[in-house]
């Protein structure tokens, strides 16, 4: 654990004058979206949502306390994060300050390993590393679960890149601190399936709606949204078992038909939050004629026009071929199953 202390006396009370911890966490890849909050405070999720955590593009993130400083400040690969980003970073310093009873600002400094621009960098694994080393640096001494849940009031999807491999986050129920007690994330043990998760980013650019404004926009105003969190019950069943049998036929369409569904409620979203791209739809046919010509390939997509395409190991250069043929201009990256989020070692300081 990285954890400096430098003690100073004074007066009678000691006092911490340097204390930091790093931390690295990989994003994740839902199979069973999460889209909506019951709670925005809180941020407590509608339904259960099931994910792979990716062995790319990690973050790794420094939080160090500043006892004299007279604000936190917060670093986004090397310049200070703006407007949202940086406000959701203090107000998650708040959470832990508030949980671990201490006051110092820190300073924050984020890396995200992601191309720049890429269209990639991940809320994910940026609050999965977060929560980690704030808690680390606070002193607050949380088990996985708990820092699940922490990252969870990050964003919802950090909770499950607490965890490596595959990981599921529980919507949970009741209202306040029960609530959020309930919410949280663990793995789902899946030892023989290692799928290859094939990514065409057909856009880097930033999106036109954040996935919390769309996903907000969708839970008020789309007629859709209801059926669609009763069918995600039904896929998540479904997905345990198929996971279980580590049968990736049926884990594929399961996660395409959720994504899909989660598509079409946002489409039905008044005005209409579209994520898709011309390209998009061109790279979801190509998956289509790789089933056609018998390899099995599936497509989710998340809260942007890029896709990721599950396949076996052994079809992932055709299948990275394929997509990029399909989007030109695109550029196209094959992940595995990732590790859990941890702190650095005494060795890597
Ligand atoms: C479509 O977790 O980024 O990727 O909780 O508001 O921070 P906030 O949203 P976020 O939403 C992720 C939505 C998704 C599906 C998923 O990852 O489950």
């Amino acid at each position: 654990m990285r954890t400096e202390h430098r003690l100073e006396a004074v007066g009678p009370a000691e006092r911490v004058l340097d204390r930091a911890a790093t931390a690295v966490a990989h994003p994740n890849i839902a199979l069973i979206k999460y889209w909506g909050k019951r709670d925005e405070r809180l941020m407590i999720p509608y339904v259960d949502s099931l994910s792979m955590t990716l062995d790319i593009f990690p973050t790794t993130t420094t939080v160090r306390l500043c006892p004299d400083a007279a604000a936190d400040s917060v670093t986004l690969d090397g310049a200070p994060a703006r407007g949202e980003v940086g406000q959701r970073v203090v107000a998650f310093l708040d959470l832990v300050r508030q949980l671990a009873g201490r006051t110092e600002p820190a300073t924050v400094d984020t890396r995200n390993a992601v191309p720049t621009g890429a269209g990639l960098a991940s809320s994910a694994s940026g609050f999965a590393a977060l929560a980690l080393a704030a808690a680390a640096a606070y002193g607050l001494d949380l088990d996985p679960t708990a820092l699940s849940r922490l990252a969870r009031r990050g964003s919802v999807s950090a909770a499950r890149s607490i965890f490596g491999d595959f990981a599921i986050c529980h919507a949970g129920g009741g209202t306040g601190a029960e609530a959020d007690l309930a919410s949280y994330a663990e793995p789902v043990p899946v030892p023989d399936f290692d799928p290859a998760l094939v990514i065409a980013v057909v856009n880097a650019g930033p999106k036109a709606v954040s996935s919390r404004g769309g996903m907000r926009r969708t839970v008020e105003t789309s007629p859709l949204y209801a059926a669609w969190a009763t069918s995600s019950k039904a896929d998540l069943t479904e997905m345990r078992a198929a996971l279980a049998r580590s049968d990736l036929d049926a884990v594929g369409e399961i996660a395409e038909r959720n994504a899909l569904g989660m598509h079409a409620t946002m489409l039905a979203a008044r005005p209409a939050v579209r994520y898709m791209s011309p390209p998009t739809v061109a790279v979801l046919d190509a998956v289509l004629r790789l089933r056609a010509d018998g390899v099995p390939a599936y497509a989710t997509m998340d809260a942007g026009p890029n896709v990721k395409v599950l396949c076996h190991p052994a079809d992932a250069e055709r299948v990275a071929a394929t997509l990029g043929a399909a989007a030109p201009g695109s550029s196209v990256v094959t992940a595995r199953r990732g590790p859990a989020a941890r702190l650095w070692t005494e060795a890597e300081r």
